[in-house]
């Protein structure tokens, strides 16, 4: 096929045979989301450059180097959304939702876009189901986060294989302090880090504490840590944080380099990571972003969220065998008939079936065809039962009932009664 017409690289088709585990993924965690009381918000795919700038800030991966952007006919700067915070808390400000310090508990799914290298687990399209919550700033709803996430593991069978790291960026007082001690620390052992670091350490210093490079960390080992200059308000945040966590019997460890690469962060930082992935192992992460409203033009207002990669939990629920067998049943009956008068009539008796039972997962066989090909697309179909509808049958008012996964003999079934009898063989979810 010519490259003009093939996907572009990073951004991948989901299949019809990957879509029910998607669909059984989104829709566990939205009925999980609705019972804690959050809210479905929808934005925009595209949004102002300007406004991904001023969040995430001018000196981070994201906006450096892995922005979709381009100008729009009227010259404006547009770009498609690498993270979903930055469009959530201008849609709060642009429709008042956060006024009056009332709280808000939002929550949304879509694509996000980024022009890193694909490679497993990370792609250029990918795909994320986010929080934010707004103007609650005590270390309880920080928890809440955290033990909504513990418990969707335990819904979807990783939790063993997920493990929480955690950490304060205190907040912009006293990690300006820390900034200031650890710059004066770096500087003066500049010529022992990597180049990117030496760069970072202009730019944006804390950043340094997340290198891969191996010299860079013997360096780090001695540097300052940020423990040491949290201030009274970040650490009485972030041990009620830990308290709520060891009340709810969840297991974490403080990982004083967890920095995050975006710069909204203030106080409370985390990541859930696996090994199970290869090097993409984080699977869902987040923070509390306490100035950022007010950095983007609003009242102070504060806020704390998370956004989790659908990509890489459904690669965890393949990789550890957790896809439930029974998603990828999408039918339940199929409906063959033979010669037209059959035809009309199984028409007219499917829609009424659906009529009565609204839920049944009912394929109508389309395209004709003989007996036995119509019968291996029953069997294709993935159906418990095919309903056989001929001549004789038509005659008397019956169809033949067939289990085609060996529950039972074959049986005539009055159209009358066809209904209650589907309805005490099939269990519906
Ligand atoms: P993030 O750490 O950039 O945070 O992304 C969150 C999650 O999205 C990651 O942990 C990962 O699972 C997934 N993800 C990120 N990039 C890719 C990629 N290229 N391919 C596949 N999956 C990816 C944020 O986006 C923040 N907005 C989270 C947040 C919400 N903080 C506060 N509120």
């Amino acid at each position: 096929m010519s490259k003009s017409l093939q996907a572009i690289r990073g951004m991948n088709d989901i299949l019809p045979e990957q879509t029910p585990l998607w669909r059984y993924f989104e829709s566990t965690v939205a009925r999980l989301l609705d019972n804690y009381g959050y809210k479905q918000i929808r934005m925009p795919i595209v949004e102002f450059t300007e406004l991904f700038k001023r969040s995430i800030g001018e000196v981070t991966d994201i906006v450096e180097k892995e922005m979709y952007t381009f100008d729009d006919r009227n010259g404006d700067s547009l770009t498609l959304r690498p993270e979903g915070t930055a469009a959530c808390v201008r849609a709060v400000l642009e429709h008042g939702l956060s006024g009056g310090g009332q709280p808000q508990k939002l929550w949304y799914i879509g694509p996000m876009f980024r022009h890193e290298r694909p490679q497993k687990g990370r792609y250029r399209q990918f795909h994320q189901i986010g929080l934010e919550v707004f103007n609650l700033d005590g270390p309880d709803i920080d928890a809440e986060l955290i033990v909504l996430t513990w418990r969707l593991w335990g819904m979807l069978g990783i939790r063993d294989a997920v493990k929480l790291e955690l950490n304060s960026l205190g907040t912009s007082e006293s990690r300006g302090r820390y900034r200031e001690a650890l710059v004066e620390f770096l500087s003066a052992r500049l010529d022992k880090l990597d180049e990117d670091s030496q760069r970072r350490l202009k730019t944006n210093p804390l950043r340094v504490l997340d290198t891969k490079n191996a010299d860079t960390q013997a360096v780090l080992v001695d540097a300052p840590k940020m423990a040491d200059y949290l201030d009274d308000e970040s650490r009485t945040h972030f041990e009620g944080l830990k308290a709520r966590l060891d009340a709810a019997g969840i297991p974490y460890v403080i990982n004083p380099k967890l920095v995050r690469g975006l710069d909204y962060y203030s106080k409370t930082v985390f990541e859930w990571v696996t090994d199970k992935l290869g090097a993409q192992g984080t699977v869902c992460a987040g923070g509390r972003y306490d100035g950022l409203v007010e950095q983007m033009g609003g009242k102070p207002t504060t806020g704390v969220g998370f956004a989790m990669g659908i990509e890489r939990l459904i690669l965890m629920l393949e990789t550890l065998e957790q896809v439930p067998e029974e998603i990828s049943r999408q039918v339940d009956v199929y409906l063959c008939a033979f010669g037209e008068a059959a035809e009309l009539a199984g028409l007219t008796l499917s829609e009424k079936l659906r009529d009565q039972l609204p839920n049944l997962r009912l394929q109508v066989n389309a395209g004709a065809g003989s007996f036995k090909s119509q019968f291996k697309k029953a069997d294709k179909s993935g159906a418990l039962f095919a309903l056989i509808l001929g001549d004789d049958e038509l005659a008397q008012q019956v169809v033949s009932f067939k289990p085609l996964r060996g529950q039972g003999e074959q049986q005539s079934i009055a159209f009358d009664a066809l209904a209650a009898h589907l309805a005490t063989c099939i269990v519906q979810g």
